[in-house]
């Protein structure tokens, strides 16, 4: 009989654009304050990425980060998932795209859309066709060019978003370490909370589409706030019990960076301390799908994370849907 296989993380990697937009800058666009944003979410300022640049371009950077610390061959690479709400374009996939630019000629790939929960989607994707013997490599991405859907004419939705993209890769590890599980959820009645409404099949892009503003992100915001207050911890209880582990198990968490006050009341209802909670989003913002793999990666670099340390990672996002992970961390 096959020993069980173990799908862990065996290499991680980042990239944020350069150009910094701080609430200052924003000031002189719309009607705001740094200290309106700042107390309401904890944002200070948020990467754009520049004209020429597009999803696939800076998760192909990730991606090569990723794969060099993972010290692996591109050919290795068995499947690519791209986690995003940003693809270049509705076909190819993002993950062809990324497929090409790296040279993993023998991956399959394609595109996940879970919003800012995609990469913990995609965590679990790749964790079952490894465990099931599938596939060896996984390279999973999120990456994001927010900026390039955001209506920097509406105060409620610019001030939040910023791009970046990260990467890992996942492999066989050790059966008592790696990825020791995942949970997943949806609720599509609270999909209008958060969304883009023109440019698919239900409202193609016409010149009134673009009049009207409708390729642009709108959301709820306190109806969003609500639901990620009450799902992050249920999904990270959730995963720690799939895990056979408890809230005091907790190591440290990674959640999804979208506004301080929601990473606050998730830590306390987990009862963890915010100095073993990773928080960037005063620096980037809120990057969907991206969040999450990027603040994994700077944990790791920075030494917040340690060989068997027990990590969570938790997000929430459009769909509506959510995602937590519990990593018994191996490298
Ligand atoms: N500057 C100044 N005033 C503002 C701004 C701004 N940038 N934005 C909104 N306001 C005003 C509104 O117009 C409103 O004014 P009114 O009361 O006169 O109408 C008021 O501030 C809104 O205040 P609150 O409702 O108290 O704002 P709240 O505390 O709910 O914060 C926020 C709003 C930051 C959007 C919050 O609700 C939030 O973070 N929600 C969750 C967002 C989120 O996590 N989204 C994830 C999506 S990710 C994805 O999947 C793509």
């Amino acid at each position: 009989m096959n020993k069980l296989k173990r799908a862990g993380i065996i290499g991680l990697g980042s990239y944020v654009p350069e150009k910094v937009l701080t609430n200052f800058d924003l000031e002189k666009m719309v009607d705001t304050s740094d200290e309106w944003i700042v107390t309401r979410t904890g944002i200070k300022a948020r990467r754009i990425a520049d004209k020429n640049t597009s999803t696939s371009d800076i998760a192909t950077i990730s991606a090569q980060k990723a794969i060099k610390s993972a010290g692996i061959n591109p050919e290795e690479i068995d499947l690519i998932i791209v986690a995003t709400v940003t693809p270049d374009m509705a076909f190819p996939s993002t993950a062809c795209i990324v497929q090409k630019n790296i040279g993993a000629v023998n991956a399959a790939a394609f595109d996940l859309e879970a919003g800012c929960s995609g990469f913990v989607y995609a965590m679990s994707i790749g964790k079952n066709f490894i465990e099931t013997g599938m596939y060896k490599k996984v390279l999973i991405i999120g990456a994001e060019t927010l900026s390039k859907i955001i209506d920097w004419e509406d105060r409620n939705t610019c001030v939040l978003f910023g791009d970046g993209a990260g990467a890992a890769v996942l492999g066989e590890v050790e059966e008592n370490e790696g990825i020791l599980s995942t949970t997943l959820g949806a609720d599509g009645a609270g999909g209008e909370c958060l969304n883009m409404p023109a440019g698919g099949s239900r409202m193609p892009a016409s010149a009134d589409t673009v009049k009207d503003r409708l390729h642009y992100i709108r959301m709820a915001g306190s109806d969003v706030f609500k639901f990620a207050v009450r799902v992050m911890p249920k999904a990270s209880k959730e995963a720690l019990e799939l895990a056979g582990l408890g809230l005091e198990d907790i190591d440290y968490l990674v959640p999804h960076q979208a506004n301080i006050r929601i990473i606050d009341a998730a830590a306390k209802r987990l009862k963890v301390d915010m100095d073993k909670v990773y928080v960037n989003l005063h620096e980037y913002g809120n990057m969907s799908a991206a969040s999450i793999p990027v603040a994994l990666d700077e944990a790791y670099r920075k030494g917040k994370i340690k060989k068997g340390d027990n990590v969570v990672l938790v997000g929430f996002g459009a769909g509506l849907t959510w995602g937590s992970a519990v990593i018994k961390w191996s490298i």
